[in-house]
């Protein structure tokens, strides 16, 4: 699927989705951050796994949506303010042609009634002590049906 695809990371944290796309064959990848310490660890995690990943520490979601097959969000919902602004964005990414893919691991401000779950994984959330319960992961895109989000 992410197979000669051009992937954007959005939100990549260490990159690791830029990364597992580039194992899976992407065409390029590029992980986008507002943190720099988040986009010296993409690089990192890139070298150490023999990939390509180009690298932007900005704020793009108020940008035109760049010129990506895949838009790929993990863990972007925490906060209201920031989910409106991201699904706002993934919208537009849609509009111009592109797919997105949300991983969340249960977040407040998914917009749910606007996903379809594909597929859901037990995990670890950040900062679990190991002997925590496990919780559910998700991955969703969004239904064709659906709605704006709503401003
Ligand atoms: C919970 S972490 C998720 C990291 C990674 N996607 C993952 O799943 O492991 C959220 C990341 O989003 C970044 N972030 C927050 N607001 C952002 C924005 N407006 N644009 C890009 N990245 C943002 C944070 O700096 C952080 O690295």
């Amino acid at each position: 699927m992410i197979a000669g695809q051009r992937v954007l990371d959005l939100g990549a944290g260490g990159g690791i989705v830029a990364v597992a796309a580039m194992r899976a064959g992407a065409a390029a990848a590029l992980a986008v951050d507002v943190d720099p310490d988040a986009i010296a660890l993409v690089a990192l995690n890139a070298e150490a796994n023999a990939v390509a990943v180009a690298t932007l520490c900005a704020d793009i979601l108020d940008q035109p949506p760049p010129a990506v097959d895949w838009v790929l969000v993990g863990d972007l919902f925490y906060e209201a303010a920031l989910a409106r602004r991201v699904a706002a964005f993934l919208d537009r990414c849609r509009a111009a042609g592109a797919e997105a893919l949300i991983g969340d691991p249960g977040r407040a401000h998914l917009p749910l009634a606007r996903l379809e779950r594909l597929a859901e994984y037990r995990l670890a959330d950040f900062g679990d002590p190991p002997a925590a319960a496990a919780t559910a992961g998700a991955v969703f895109a969004f239904r064709r049906e659906a709605g704006r989000w709503p401003t």
